[in-house]
């Protein structure tokens, strides 16, 4: 008999994109819908680098998330990490149990990354730091190098950097984040314990094919780039694994539509409205749906080493119709059929 309905400890997402001002007025509410902690990145114009800034960034935020926020949507604060990162600041904004986490972002590798880490020889203190007090880095992992070939830059990126990274600091717990390659899913796999990856809803339904499917796709591009087939079947193999390195972190990243549908669009998919219906196609297509609940909800905070949830989400078996445009916005699988329903 096939199940008709989904209840699952109450989710979290471990990587999300919600901007500011009246954009994030539109998104926050999909994220707090379905989730109810999400690691908030700090890749706002100017970045994210003080305690004052993420502080204030979290009541925005609560703010935003709409009605009784406070009590059902967590946010989760992160650094941005840039060459002049302070130590002390950063192991301050821990203590007072602002940020949660530190992103590092390599100079230029995507949007809003002009002032990410160029050298990280120059952060090397912060990262012993980070190492003392548990505090985990979140890696953008490609190199941005314009000679490598865009497909090739995560694994690129693991092979220069991240297992020396991983060697140097054995006791940093190190997230990376929305892992696209066959390499990356080894890597982790293979890696200690401290290593774990998120992966996103596209990356697991998406190959490159779809960015050029009858035409150029701007809504089917992201950063980083979806893979060859063989790679997305890597990481679909990776996230329904049971693992406990593999976790959700949607990588929703919204921007305007005339910023995506241009000459020179922006890399990011708004995927919070259906995060959960489209990763429950994706783990009943591998016939895991067992595995579902782990991934979204388990082995995330215990990484992090914060508390499982209480409470639960349902979604039952109907169809879902992805509306067009979602808060005047394109969201992924716009058009398209979903054979699961988010509760409310
Ligand atoms: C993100 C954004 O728009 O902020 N875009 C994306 O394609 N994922 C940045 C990022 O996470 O790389
Ligand atoms: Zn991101």
């Amino acid at each position: 008999m096939t199940l008709q309905s989904l209840t699952i400890r109450r989710p979290d997402d471990w990587h999300v994109h919600l901007r500011d001002g009246d954009m994030l007025r539109a998104v926050a509410p999909y994220t707090a819908r379905q989730f109810a902690r999400a690691i908030v990145m700090p890749n706002l114009s100017p970045p994210v680098t003080s305690v004052a800034a993420a502080s204030a960034y979290r009541t925005r935020i609560a703010a935003a998330a709409g009605r009784n926020s406070e009590t059902r949507f967590t946010p989760l604060m992160t650094c941005y990490l840039t060459d002049a990162a302070d130590p002390d600041e950063l192991a301050r904004g821990h203590a007072e149990g602002v940020w949660v986490a530190a992103k590092l972002y390599p100079a230029n590798a995507t949007t809003n990354s002009a002032h990410g880490v160029t050298d990280l020889a120059a952060i090397r203190p912060t990262l012993e730091r980070m190492q003392a007090i548990g505090m985990p880095l979140l890696i953008h992992g490609e190199v941005t190098d314009p000679d490598i070939d865009i497909f090739d830059r995560e694994a690129v990126f693991i092979d220069r950097i991240l297992g020396g990274l991983v060697r140097d600091f054995p006791a940093l717990k190190i997230v990376l984040e929305h892992i696209t390659t066959k390499e990356a899913a080894e890597f982790v796999t293979d890696a200690p314990a401290t290593v774990a990856a998120t992966i996103t809803p596209q990356h697991l339904h998406l190959n490159r094919n779809a960015l050029f499917a009858g035409g150029l796709r701007p809504h089917a591009y992201c950063l980083p780039v979806v893979k060859r087939e063989a790679h997305r079947l890597a990481v679909r193999a990776a996230a329904v694994s049971g693992s406990p390195k593999f976790f959700l972190g949607t990588d929703s990243a919204p921007h305007a539509v005339d910023a995506k549908e241009s000459a020179c669009g922006c890399a990011g998919i708004f995927n919070a409205p259906h995060a959960l219906e489209s990763y429950a196609t994706v783990f009943e297509a591998e016939g895991a749906l067992d595995k579902f609940e782990g991934f979204a909800s388990e082995h995330g905070p215990r990484f992090y080493g914060l508390p499982l949830n209480d409470g639960t989400v349902t979604l039952q078996r109907a169809e879902t119709t992805v509306a067009d445009r979602v808060a005047g916005l394109v969201p992924f699988h716009a058009g398209e059929s979903l054979g699961w329903r988010f509760m409310e």
